[in-house]
């Protein structure tokens, strides 16, 4: 278990599509593991491999409501909508309002490799979407309607 570096923007790394994991070995355990201590490090709510500049299709979010773990997570139904303020942490202090949908349920493999599916709505719907984008190397700044003031 480790706290990995967090890249930033301006890093390439982030714009890359990254690639599907077919094996869970130790080293994607490992990797979960750095991650979730990353993201209890860091205060955040979601973190995605590309943000340690690994280019592997994983993500792990915390809501407040114990950690998910997602391994080739995909969307495969959403519905409704909100629009409400988002950050990343590989860009530290912006938030803007971003609209996503309001529910959003994915499918991915856990680290025992089962395929789970998960429905969130509202914060958890967000971080779905939010870091299934970094998979595929798209960050929230391009889809900011309006950027919010705030202290950082
Ligand atoms: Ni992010």
């Amino acid at each position: 278990m480790a706290i990995r570096n967090i890249v930033t923007v301006g890093d390439l790394v982030l714009q890359k599509t990254c690639r599907p994991v077919t094996a869970i070995d130790q080293r994607i355990l490992t990797l979960l593991d750095d991650m979730a201590d990353t993201l209890y490090e860091s205060g955040g709510v979601g973190l995605a491999a590309p943000q340690i500049g690994v280019l592997r299709r994983i993500a792990v979010i915390d809501i407040d409501e114990g950690l998910i773990e997602l391994i080739n997570p995909e969307i495969i139904a959403s519905e409704g909508e909100q629009t409400d303020a988002e950050g990343c942490l590989s860009n530290p202090g912006k938030y803007g309002m971003v609209t996503r949908p309001n529910k959003v349920t994915v499918r991915a493999m856990n680290r025992d490799g089962e395929i789970f599916e998960m429905t969130g709505e509202g914060l958890l719907a967000r971080a779905f979407c939010h870091e299934i984008d970094h998979l595929d190397g798209k960050m929230f700044m391009d889809l900011v309607t309006e950027w919010v003031e705030t202290e950082s």
